[in-house]
């Protein structure tokens, strides 16, 4: 079964437009998981523009379901994961003023860096996914560190798949094989959407958990964030 963690950040994004607590990210988070994913994904950036760092200790507080934080491993975000304790931790090589993470780790280059991290998180309980673009080396990397898991980047997937979905699958579904082989768990995300999405879960055996954010809280301002979440569940089962 493949686990749908919607990522929220759009919707601190929306609540920080007018400076105050509306909509307030708990109770939306609280909302989501009643109407049926079964995971919270947050990406809490340095300088704070979505998601800030105490909206994760609330959310962890208050919700029951999987709790994933994102985002680039520096002192101050590791600090906050250690002392949050998430399900899942996942790390991406963003640079503070991206728009959005738009590539994976090099996880050869940055062996020494990562194994560091990934060690410390995993002594604390805590799963570990690396970003990735859909490359084998950097698929090995990641098992190399011990990594739990990757995070298959799907930006890549889902602008070629508006062109030709068999071409725009073809490097992921050999990685799904490696990954299954080595014994390395599968996540993906970025640019996931109701079109895009059936093909991609189709064809990778033992997808663990897809994170998605932008296009269904899009989707939910025409069709609401209940029958949104409902159809991402029916297409995932
Ligand atoms: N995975 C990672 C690592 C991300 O940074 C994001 C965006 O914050 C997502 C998944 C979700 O992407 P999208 O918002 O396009 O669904």
């Amino acid at each position: 079964m493949t686990i749908l963690s919607v990522n929220i950040n759009k919707i601190a994004t929306l609540r920080n437009a007018r400076g105050e607590d509306y909509p307030n990210l708990l109770n939306t988070a609280i909302d989501i998981i009643k109407f049926g994913a079964q995971g919270i994904t947050i990406h809490p950036r340095p300088d704070e523009r979505h998601v800030r760092y105490q909206d994760a200790m609330d959310l962890k507080r208050n919700i029951s379901c999987e709790l994933n934080i994102e985002g680039n491993p520096i002192k101050k975000f590791i600090d906050l994961v250690n002392e949050v304790k998430p399900a899942q931790v996942t790390l991406v090589p963003d640079s503070v003023d991206a728009i959005t993470s738009n590539s994976g780790w090099d996880t050869v280059a940055n062996y020494s860096f990562l194994k560091d991290i990934v060690d410390n998180f995993r002594s604390n309980s805590i799963r570990v996914s690396i970003f990735i673009n859909p490359d084998i080396k950097m698929l090995e990397g990641a098992k190399k560190i011990n990594a739990d898991r990757i995070e298959l980047f799907t930006g890549p997937y889902a602008k070629e798949f508006i062109k030709d979905k068999h071409k725009a699958i073809e490097q992921y579904i050999k990685c799904s094989e490696v990954a299954n082989e080595i014994g390395i768990e599968i996540n993906a995300g970025h640019d996931l959407n109701q079109n895009n999405l059936k093909f991609f879960s189709d064809s990778i055996n033992n997808l663990k958990e897809v994170s998605i954010g932008h296009a269904l809280i899009t989707e939910s301002l025409y069709n609401g964030l209940e029958p949104t979440i409902k159809s991402y569940l029916e297409i995932l089962k």
